[in-house]
């Protein structure tokens, strides 16, 4: 099933040499039965006409911000409004920058910031450029006002140098755009909840007890099941981590908090219990700063098991349930008693022993246990990618 036939998509080219690889994107696109419009920045026709992009798209390049003719026939806010998707490619250093800015001194940063849907950005630009701060700044920045990267790749670069930079090639970017209208439709009406990182239990004014827990796998998780079309809610302890506008967030500190977040915010269709959820808490929490003293008589009483409590739930559990399990020994049998045990559908299991994976690390490498079929594996790679195979897993078992 093709999803972008009759799709609406305002082509934004940029000035960099990969523009030449955008005629190529319009030719696929428009193969897809893509209907396009596309904007040309002064710098992107330094490198491609609006007579090969017309020739391709055939239809008119819109170039100026002040045009007589285009306020007639469709002025910025029409055109932004007109597209079910922007895609900018190439996007470049300068681009990238107006747009984290809000930046609107031309026809292209005007409709994007005019822009009322998803825009996807695939940027392209020297290795040095795409490593340098301020990039790196907007980049994020980007990120938290909804927008999708596509890339870059690495490898060899115009310039003749090597590195992170390059942009992603047409196919690749015209299956992502494929891959979202698709998400949209099979996935939109399905809710995900998803709880992450570590959660303070009070011993005083200024002193807790914790878990180790970066929390980004979960916040890994909550992006791909967004970006893969899912009405995702991010149920978060403590972090130093963003998270895109289109999910949902709701912080909190200990794991009272979590459970009410968690209870307000089923029923879900998936939930996905990532946090390292305190064991214990205080049966008694000073309400003044405790002085320094020889020793600590501390009294603890259990949490509520989050997890444990929703899985056994008989209206309000989700068709999908998966937990975790940071295990430093024995992690085949304490995954699977977990999962029999706390009633999931999927534990997902990671051996922290293990210091180039785990607790604080970009990567992992995680076991998935099932009820009923072999456990498979999930290599060490990046959080993103892990949890991009973990999102792909769940759909397949979806449909
Ligand atoms: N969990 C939860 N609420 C808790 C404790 C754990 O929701 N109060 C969830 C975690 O988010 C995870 C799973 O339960 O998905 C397993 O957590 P883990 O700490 O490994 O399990 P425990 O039951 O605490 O077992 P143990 O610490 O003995 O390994």
């Amino acid at each position: 099933m093709n999803n972008l036939n009759n799709k609406k998509i305002l082509l934004i080219i940029c000035g960099g040499i990969a523009a030449y690889k955008s005629l190529e994107i319009i030719r696929l696109l428009k193969k897809s039965g893509v209907i396009i419009k596309t904007i040309l920045t002064k710098n992107g026709s330094e490198f491609v006409t609006p007579l090969s992009i017309t020739s391709l798209s055939q239809s008119k390049v819109y170039q100026d911000l002040f045009s007589l003719e285009n306020e007639v026939e469709m002025d910025h806010i029409t055109l932004s409004r007109w597209a079910d998707l922007i895609l900018i490619a190439p996007a470049t250093a300068n681009t990238i920058s107006k747009l984290a800015n809000g930046n609107s001194d031309d026809l292209a940063s005007t409709v994007a910031l005019a822009s009322n849907k998803k825009i996807f950005i695939a940027p392209a630009m020297n290795v040095r450029m795409w490593e340098h701060n301020s990039t790196k700044e907007n980049i994020d920045k980007l990120k938290t006002y909804n927008y999708k990267l596509i890339g870059p790749e690495t490898g060899d670069m115009a310039c003749g140098e090597y590195g992170e930079g390059k942009m992603s090639e047409p196919k690749d970017i015209v299956s992502e755009l494929e891959n979202y209208f698709k998400d949209l439709k099979n996935n939109n009406k399905l809710k995900a909840i998803v709880t992450a990182g570590p959660t303070n239990e009070y011993i005083d004014p200024v002193r807790f007890i914790t878990n180790r827990s970066s929390g980004k796998q979960g916040y890994e998780i909550a992006k791909s099941l967004s970006k893969r079309g899912f009405d995702t809610t991010l149920i978060s302890g403590p972090t130093n981590l963003k998270i895109d506008n289109d999910v949902k967030l709701i912080k909190v500190e200990t794991a009272e908090e979590m459970f009410q977040a968690t209870l307000k915010s089923l029923p879900a269709d998936i939930a996905i219990f990532s946090a390292a959820v305190s064991d214990f808490k205080l049966k008694e929490i000073s309400k003044t700063k405790i002085k320094s003293q020889d020793s600590l008589n501390l009294k603890f009483e259990k949490n509520i098991d989050i997890l444990n409590y929703v899985s056994h739930h008989n209206s309000l559990r989700p068709k999908l349930v998966i937990g975790f399990a940071a295990e430093t020994n024995n992690l085949k049998d304490y995954a699977n008693k977990k999962l029999i045990e706390k009633n999931c559908d999927w534990i997902i299991a990671n051996d922290v022993s293990n210091k180039k994976i785990g607790f604080y690390s970009d990567f992992n490498e995680v076991s998935i246990f099932y009820k009923n079929k072999k456990s498979n594996k999930l290599t060490y790679k990046h959080k993103s990618k892990i949890s991009d195979e973990i999102v792909e897993k769940i759909i397949d078992h979806l449909n």
